[in-house]
């Protein structure tokens, strides 16, 4: 694994992204040389659908710290509000499950209390969803991270979450271009093209600072140095109030429909409406 110091400092992981070993040899490297300091870092991973189960909620972030090389992550998310089979590898439909996420909860606020989630959350959720969990939280979610960028601008989930304190990630903020299982044509934008050209900026940094300007943090994903360092040159300049007005011009349509987690027999959602409750 190439290492570029550009200076970010947040991390974003997960189990089943299957990389948390690298991750973890290349953390202990930085911090042996000095480059950068735990404290320095916000580190997030994330519960994988096969650890719903309250017994198994500790057990797998104690997989990811070990991983990691880690005592702590700063955030640990509720990956899906779907849940799969104990053990079960693959996306095969049988292996959906009826989630219980009150019951996965309790077990996430219990690694809360512990210290070794120092912020706990959930991703991919709904606004109801995410209604229903603020509803019993003892601990409320701190944060959900969703797909959003200029495409799929979430306003009904960011004015909820605004309304209720808890942050809003984006993932996907670039709109995930060169994903084969779907078309995405956000970097290609007329709107964000003109305030790019407008603003001598790429569109990959128009679309990063807008999410930054609606209060998001950003995730874009590069494994490129040059635009590593191009999307990190997000800060010290701001897309103007008359430009940002032309970003609710702009067609909405989510990218990641999550139809992998709905079928008809199995699981809990039918349909990718019932998934995402309406909010497609
Ligand atoms: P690459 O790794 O070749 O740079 P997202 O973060 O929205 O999921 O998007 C990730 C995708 O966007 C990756 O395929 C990545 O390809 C590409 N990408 C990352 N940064 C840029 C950029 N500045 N301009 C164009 N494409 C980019």
């Amino acid at each position: 694994m190439r290492i570029y110091s550009v200076g970010y400092r947040h991390i974003d992981c997960a189990q089943i992204y299957g990389n948390e070993k690298e991750i973890g040899s290349m953390l202990k490297k930085l911090f042996e040389e000095g480059v950068v300091k735990r404290e320095d870092l916000w580190i997030t991973s994330k519960l994988w659908n096969t650890d719903h189960a309250p017994e198994d909620v500790p057990l797998a972030l104690d997989r990811t710290l070990k991983d990691l090389q880690l005592d702590y992550v700063d955030l640990y998310l509720i990956h899906w509000p779907t849940s799969m089979k104990k053990g079960s590898v693959g996306f095969n439909p049988e292996n959906l499950v009826q989630p219980n996420i009150p019951n996965t909860w309790k077990a996430m606020e219990a690694l809360y209390d512990s210290g070794k989630a120092r912020a706990i959350g959930v991703s991919n959720f709904s606004t109801k969803k995410l209604a229903d969990l603020l509803a019993i939280a003892r601990v409320p979610p701190a944060v959900n991270q969703v797909e959003c960028h200029p495409s799929w601008q979430q306003d009904k989930l960011q004015a909820f979450c605004n309304s209720k304190g808890v942050h809003l990630t984006g993932y996907s903020p670039l709109g995930s271009p060169g994903t084969t299982y779907f078309k995405s044509d956000v970097l290609k934008h007329p709107i964000i093209n003109m305030v790019a050209e407008k603003l001598g900026k790429t569109p990959a940094q128009v679309a990063l600072r807008w999410g930054l300007q609606m209060g998001h943090s950003v995730l874009p994903k590069s494994t490129n140095e040059t635009r590593i360092k191009e999307n990190f040159d997000v800060s010290g300049w701001s897309i103007p109030e008359d430009f940002l007005a032309k970003f609710s011009e702009i067609q909405q349509a989510r990218l990641l429909r999550g139809t992998t987690f709905v079928h008809e027999t199995y699981g809990a959602y039918k349909s990718v409406e019932e998934l995402w409750d309406g909010e497609i």
